[in-house]
């Protein structure tokens, strides 16, 4: 049995899909989610990477929208195609053929287990799934993903994007006790990327190392462009813990979201303390920072060189 990805499609989300490549996981088959962008530009982004990175697995559309609420992405820190680039980009390819995420989750879902699932965008799709076929999602055997802040947000000062985008799906993951392992902005912002780990994936040389270290270089300069040093590695820090998860220390956790504040919608609150709650999710607590870097740099690599 292979493993399923749910993804909005930006940079950090296709380098999340290479790392699950390169450990040699099978991918079963991958959801689109609106998030960094619109869902039809997520589409393309889907498409071009599909075209550029020779995917086989199939690749499904998802929602649209959020739950509740209105349509949030990260446009506008990561521009209209929600992946910034030093330079190449993914190139045109044919609109993907039409195929229901719901109804391709459904029958993945059917098949017999264990079925693994990596989350990298808001959780709209699984809490659809939850919604209408509680009997196939309580087939779902781990639910990884990339999401939540526990000290701040990205998004807003509080909240995390893919909580932010929405929290009522989080919400409804969380109330309908799905095994869910959260890898939050903390955690990952332990994983660090600079300018100059562009680097070795450009002098991979083979066809597509320009275009993935351009893509590399453009993500790692949102947090350059703002002053700091380097850019926290989102989504491939949660494929870390999905294929190596030695690599990451989970511990038992109650997560809540807030989904009222005015201030502090899509905060996720973490509390590990046995005492005081209990517990409803795995909660990443602490990462191997170097090793994760290392698994991550060297599947970006291995692709360049393809
Ligand atoms: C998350 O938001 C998206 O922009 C990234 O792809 C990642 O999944 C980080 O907050
Ligand atoms: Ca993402």
């Amino acid at each position: 049995m292979g493993v399923w990805i749910d993804t909005d499609m930006g940079f950090d989300d296709i380098a999340a899909i290479m790392v699950v490549t390169n450990a040699e996981l099978d991918i079963d088959g991958v959801s689109l989610v609106f998030g960094n962008a619109p869902l039809p530009r997520v589409r393309t982004n889907a498409a071009g990477a599909a075209k550029a990175f020779g995917w086989k697995f199939s690749i499904h559309t998802g929602r649209d929208m959020p739950v509740l609420g209105k349509l949030e992405t990260a446009q506008a820190i990561l521009g209209e195609s929600g992946i910034p680039t030093t330079g190449r980009r993914l190139p045109p390819a044919p609109i993907l053929p039409d195929s229901d995420a719901f109804v391709a989750l459904c029958r993945w879902l059917e098949l017999e287990g264990p079925h693994r699932i990596l989350a990298l965008g808001p959780l709209t799709n699984i809490a659809a799934l939850v919604l209408a076929r509680p009997d196939l999602s309580a087939r779902i055997t781990e639910l990884v993903w990339m999401g939540g802040g526990v000290t701040s947000g990205n998004h807003t000062a509080s909240a995390e994007f893919n909580a932010l985008a929405d929290p009522e799906a989080l919400a409804i993951v969380i109330a309908h006790k799905l095994p869910l392992r959260m890898v939050d902005l903390d955690l990952c912002r332990k994983v660090l990327a600079k300018p100059e780990d562009a680097d070795p994936v450009r002098a991979a040389g083979g066809a597509n190392a320009e275009l993935i270290a351009d893509m590399f270089a453009g993500y790692i300069r949102i947090g350059t462009s703002r002053g700091r040093p380097s850019m926290a590695i989102y989504d491939p820090s949660a494929a870390v813990a999905f294929v190596a998860p030695q690599v990451v220390s989970f511990r038992p956790a109650r997560i809540d979201v807030e989904l009222q504040g005015q201030h502090t919608r899509g905060r996720t609150v973490v509390e590990t303390r046995t005492t005081h709650a209990t517990f409803n999710a795995q909660f990443a607590a602490d990462i191997d920072a170097d090793m994760a870097r290392v698994i991550i740099l060297a599947a970006l690599v291995n692709e360049a060189r393809k």
